[in-house]
């Protein structure tokens, strides 16, 4: 028998408000098919004045619970990925785990900027797979929209807020079964990168929230050669290969990194579950959103072998396997 962490469900929010790139090329000097041209992005969801990280996390993981028929009196642990936390501390995924009227388990933040979801998955796994939880909820939640810089134009263009959730499950089995669910994590950084994307702000630097800065061009570079190095790792450690791949489910930075990490896997872009277009960059909540609306629609279904890959700031990368 082998105890292996399965995805029981997912769930999504996204702020009502959709900003598109018209809107934005009508206050900064830019326009749609600058934006379109380099990133592939053509909208975004900001949050309301006063709709919070958390908020935003609690819906998507009250959809989440919902689709996995169970409740929160089920889960035993709360794993939130967010760079955006509704304040310094307590832990966003503490306020989560009040609105869910969970008052047992454990629940706390992870920190990884865009790379959190593949770190907080890859956390979430160990605690199940050592005995210590077997229904965790994992959570990633930003509102990037209040740490972006309104003036900055290489900046402002890229990111947009939402949520996104899964319940990860302990399951044994054996045969066929032993098979589903996570199969490798693979978690990198290198902190000499701090430069090329940091927020200048924070409590013990400046005693004030800061605004996001990026070297673009340098960041893109990073990212084509650390993704499609780190999903060759976690694929060879579940001994599979691209080819191998039902679905990709990548970080939603820019459609010519993504694209060009399928290029160097040799992969067909068919098998790209690709949402940057209508959700921009959400930081940590990009691959579950993405992963729900694919789940949800039909793309990922059983004995899929769905890849998990994201880069962000620090510089942090990850990629995790799962078989659906
Ligand atoms: N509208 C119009 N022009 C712009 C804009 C804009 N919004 N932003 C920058 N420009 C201009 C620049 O000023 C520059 O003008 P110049 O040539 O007169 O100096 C020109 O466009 C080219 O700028 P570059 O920065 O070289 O443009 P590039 O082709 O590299 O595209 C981009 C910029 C989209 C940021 C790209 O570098 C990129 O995607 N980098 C990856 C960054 C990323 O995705 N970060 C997300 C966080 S990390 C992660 O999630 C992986």
């Amino acid at each position: 028998m082998v105890l292996r962490s399965v995805v029981a469900g997912c769930g999504s929010y996204l702020p009502e408000r959709i900003v598109t790139n018209e809107e934005l090329a009508r206050k900064v000097d830019t326009s749609h098919d600058w934006i379109v041209q380099r990133t592939g992005i053509h909208s975004r969801h900001i949050a309301a004045d006063g709709e919070m990280t958390s908020d935003l996390a609690v819906a998507a993981a009250q959809d989440a619970l919902q689709h996995a028929g169970i409740s929160a009196d089920d889960l035993d642990m709360i794993v939130l990925a967010t760079a955006t936390p509704d304040e310094t501390f307590p832990s966003t995924a503490t306020s989560v785990q009040a609105s869910l009227g969970m008052t047992r388990g454990a629940a706390f933040d992870v920190q990884a900027v865009c790379s959190g979801f593949v770190y907080a998955t890859n956390v979430a796994d160990n605690f199940i797979r050592l005995g210590q939880a077997n229904n965790v909820l994992v959570i990633g939640a930003e509102t990037f929209s209040r740490i972006l810089d309104w003036k900055d134009r290489s900046t402002c263009v890229l990111f947009g807020d939402g949520a996104g959730a899964i319940i990860l499950q302990g399951q044994e089995g054996a045969g066929d079964s032993a098979d589903r669910g996570i199969l490798s994590n693979c978690l990198h950084s290198d902190g000499q990168h701090h430069d090329l994307l940091y927020v200048d702000g924070g409590p013990s630097s400046t005693q004030s929230v800061g605004f996001l800065r990026m070297e673009g061009p340098e960041v893109f570079k990073h990212a084509v050669r650390n993704l499609a190095s780190v999903v060759g790792e976690a694929l060879d450690a579940a001994g599979l290969t691209p080819s191998d791949i039902s679905w990709l489910v990548p970080h939603q930075a820019n459609q010519r990194i993504i694209s060009t990490t399928a290029r160097k896997l040799k992969m067909s872009e068919e098998k790209i579950v690709m949402t940057v277009d209508h959700h921009a960059n959400t930081s940590a909540a990009s691959i579950p959103l993405a992963l729900t609306e694919a789940v949800r629609d039909g793309r990922v279904s059983g004995g899929d072998v769905v890849v998990l890959e994201a880069m962000g700031g620090g510089f942090t990368w990850g990629a995790s396997v799962i078989r659906w």
